[in-house]
C-alpha cells in the first residue's frame, strides 16, 4: 500500500478506461495518497477490478492484500440494502461494509478507524487493508495475517505491505501485528488493538537496510545486481555469520527431530539441506513443501525443531506452517532475509540471510545465502565450522569467476541456441537434484520456458519419453560420487537425440555445449546455481519479458 492516489479514483473522476499496464497519467498534488498492485484471487485481471475500490458515496478508497474468504456471506446483505458493486473482487465488499459501518458510527475524529475496525471483526481470512477518507484526509489500516508496517519520516507517515518499499523516505517502522488497526491523522499516527478498540503504544524499529541498497546502482536491472553481489553475500556470511550457523547447529544436535520447511527456491535449498546434513553430519532431515505441511503435520512431535526457509518472511504458507507446528510443540529455526518479517519474528531462533534487499522477484542471492548457511551449519554439526566457511569462501571466488565477461558470455551464447525452445530439461543427482530443480525453475520464472528439473535415475522410469531429437537437457555433473551415474543418464539423453548442456568441471566428448564450473566437492550445489541464473536471465532478454517482474507472479506471497 504506496503512497499515491490511482486508477479508479481517476477513474471515477473522469471516467475514462485506461488498459492495464498504461502509463499512469499525472496525478494532482496531494499530500495523502493510496496505491497498490492487485494480485488476482477474485475476478480476471481487468481496469474494474484494481485498486483502490470506492463506496458507493465515492468518499471512501480502499486497498487489500489477502483473501476475504467469507465475502460472499457479507456481500448480499449490502446488495440488498442497495450498495452497487462495481467489480468481481472480494475486496470491494469491506469498502462497502466500511461504509455501513461509518454510517452508524458517531461523528468524531476516531469515527473512521472505529468503523474500520467495525468492519474489519467481521472479515475471515488473512487481510491487510487501508482505506483512505477523501471527506476528512485520514487513513485507517487493519491486519491480520498479511503484513503491514508503517513508516516514521520527518515528512510524513506511511504504510506499505514490505519496509523496503519505504526505505528511501526512512528507517524507522513500526511491524503493525495481527489485529491491530492504524489511524493517520495530519500529524498523529494511533495505533489500536482492532478487536477492543484499545488504543495501544507504537514500538519504533530501525531497519538495518539502507536506502542505497535498493537502487540499481549501475546495473541494468535488479536480477543482474543481485547475482552479481553474491560472492560478497558469501564472504560476509564465511567471515562473520558463522556464529548463526553454528547456534543452529546447537539447536539441531540436540533435537529428536529436524523438519525443513520452505517454498519455491525456499524448499528447494531446503531439499539441499538434506543432502548437505546427510553427508557431511550424517544428519536426517525431513523436508516438506511448506503449502503441503498442513496435511503432515501430525508427525510434528513434542521438542521437534521446524527451520522454515523464506526470503521475505511474509510467505503465508511457511508462517502458517511453522505456527502450526509450534502449536505441536516444536521449536521454530527460521533462516529469513527480511529482517522484522513476520516469520523473522516468530521463530525462537533467527538466522539472518544477510543478503540485503532482494527486489528482483527471482530468488537468487537469497538462495545461495540459504546454501552457504547449511553448508557451514553441516560443518559445525561435526565440530568443523571453518571448513564450512573455507567452502563458502571458494564458491564465492568461483561465482566471482562465472560472472567476469567470458564465462557470462559463453552462457549467453548458449542462451542463443536455446531460447526458441519451448521446453528445457535439467537432470541432477545427489545434491544436484534440488539444483536441478532450481535451475529450472529459474528459467520458467524468468522465461517462460517450459524447463523441468528431474532426479537424473528418474529419467528411464517415464520422463525420457520426452525427449525428442534436439530436446534440450541441462545436465548438471559435479566431479563427485553421482557424475558417472549423471553421465550415464546424460548419455541416454543424447542417444536419443537430445541435445545436452553440461554443468560441470570438465568438458565431455557428448556435450554439445558445456557450463565449466570449479570442482568444489560439497559446495557444488553453491556454484551450480548462478550459471542457471544466468542463462535464465539471457533467455528472458532474448524472448523480450522483462527479468524483474516476471507475469503472475509476487516477490513475496502472502496469500494461500
Ligand atoms: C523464487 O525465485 C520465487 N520467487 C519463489 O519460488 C520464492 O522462492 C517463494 O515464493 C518463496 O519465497 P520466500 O523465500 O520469500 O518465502
Amino acid at each position: 500500500m504506496g503512497h499515491r492516489r490511482r486508477s479508479r479514483t481517476t477513474r471515477a473522476r473522469g471516467q475514462e478506461d485506461r488498459k492495464i499496464g498504461e502509463a499512469t497519467p499525472e496525478l494532482p498534488a496531494s499530500g495523502i495518497g493510496l496505491g497498490h498492485t492487485r494480485w488476482a484471487t477474485h475476478g480476471g485481471v481487468t481496469t474494474h477490478n484494481a485498486h483502490p475500490h470506492l463506496d458507493c458515496s465515492g468518499r471512501l478508497a480502499l486497498v487489500h492484500n489477502g483473501i476475504v474468504s467469507n465475502y460472499r456471506e457479507l456481500r448480499e446483505p449490502l446488495v440488498r440494502s442497495g450498495h452497487r458493486f462495481l467489480s468481481e473482487t472480494d475486496t470491494e465488499v469491506v469498502v462497502h461494509l466500511i461504509e455501513e459501518c461509518l454510517a452508524q458510527t458517531p461523528a468524531g475524529a476516531e469515527q473512521l478507524v472505529t468503523a474500520t475496525m467495525t468492519a474489519f471483526r467481521r472479515l475471515e481470512g488473512l487481510n491487510a487493508i487501508a482505506v483512505l477518507d477523501v471527506h476528512s484526509g485520514q487513513l485507517t489500516a487493519a491486519k491480520s495475517g498479511s503484513p503491514l508496517v508503517l513508516g516514521w519520516s520527518d515528512h510524513g507517515r506511511m504504510l506499505a505491505s514490505d519496509y523496503s518499499a519505504l526505505l528511501e523516505h526512512t528507517r524507522r517502522v513500526t511491524f503493525v501485528e495481527d489485529r491491530q488497526a492504524v489511524l493517520l491523522a495530519g500529524e498523529t499516527c494511533r495505533v489500536f488493538d482492532a478487536d477492543t478498540g484499545r488504543e495501544l503504544t507504537p514500538r519504533i524499529t530501525e531497519v538495518e537496510w539502507e536506502a542505497a541498497a535498493t537502487e540499481l546502482s549501475g546495473y541494468p536491472d535488479y536480477m543482474t545486481k543481485e547475482i552479481h553481489e553474491q560472492p560478497a553475500v558469501l564472504r560476509r556470511l564465511a567471515a562473520g555469520w558463522g556464529g548463526h550457523a553454528r547456534q543452529l547447529a546447537a539447536m539441531l544436535a540436540d533435537a529428536p527431530d529436524v523438519f525443513v520447511i520452505g517454498c519455491g527456491s525456499a524448499w528447494h535449498a531446503a531439499l539441499a539441506a538434506q543432502y548437505l546434513l546427510a553427508r557431511i553430519a550424517g544428519r536426517r532431515v525431513t523436508v516438506v513443501s511448506a503449502s503441503e505441511f498442513p496435511y503432515l503435520r501430525d508427525f510434528v512431535t513434542e521438542g521437534a525443531v521446524v527451520v522454515a526457509l523464506s526470503q521475505s518472511g511474509e510467505t503465508i504458507d511457511v508462517i502458517e506452517a511453522a505456527r502450526a507446528a509450534r502449536d505441536r510443540g516444536a521449536r521454530i529455526a527460521a533462516m529469513v532475509n527480511v529482517e522484522g518479517s513476520t516469520l523473522w519474528r516468530l521463530a525462537d531462533l533467527t538466522v539472518p540471510l544477510g543478503a540485503g534487499p532482494e527486489r528482483c522477484v527471482l530468488a537468487t542471492k537469497s538462495f545461495t545465502a540459504k546454501l552457504a548457511i547449511w553448508l557451514m551449519t553441516a560443518h559445525a554439526l561435526i565440530g568443523r565450522a571453518e571448513a564450512g566457511a573455507t567452502l563458502v569462501r571458494d564458491a564465492a571466488d568461483e561465482i566471482e569467476r562465472l560472472l567476469a565477461g567470458g564465462p557470462r558470455d559463453a552462457i549467453r551464447q548458449i542462451a542463443e541456441a536455446l531460447y526458441r525452445h519451448e521446453h528445457l530439461f535439467v537432470i541432477g543427482r545427489g545434491p544436484g537434484y534440488p539444483l536441478a530443480l532450481e535451475a529450472a525453475l529459474k528459467v520458467k520464472e524468468v522465461s517462460y520456458i517450459h524447463a523441468e528439473g528431474f532426479a537424473g535415475g528418474d529419467l528411464k522410469h517415464g520422463v525420457i519419453a520426452l525427449i525428442a531429437p534436439g530436446s534440450p537437457c541441462l545436465v548438471l555433473a559435479p566431479r563427485d560420487e553421482t557424475y558417472d551415474d549423471i553421465m550415464s543418464g546424460a548419455m541416454q539423453v543424447k542417444a536419443r537425440g537430445g541435445m545436452l548442456i553440461g554443468m560441470s568441471p570438465e568438458p565431455h566428448e557428448a556435450f554439445d555445449y558445456h557450463i565449466p564450473v570449479a570442482d568444489l566437492g560439497p559446495a557444488a550445489a553453491i556454484v551450480n546455481a548462478p550459471p542457471a541464473q544466468i542463462l535464465g536471465y539471457y533467455l528472458a532478454l532474448l524472448r523480450g519479458h522483462d527479468p524483474d517482474k516476471p507475469r503472475n507472479l509476487a516477490k513475496s506471497v502472502t496469500v494461500k
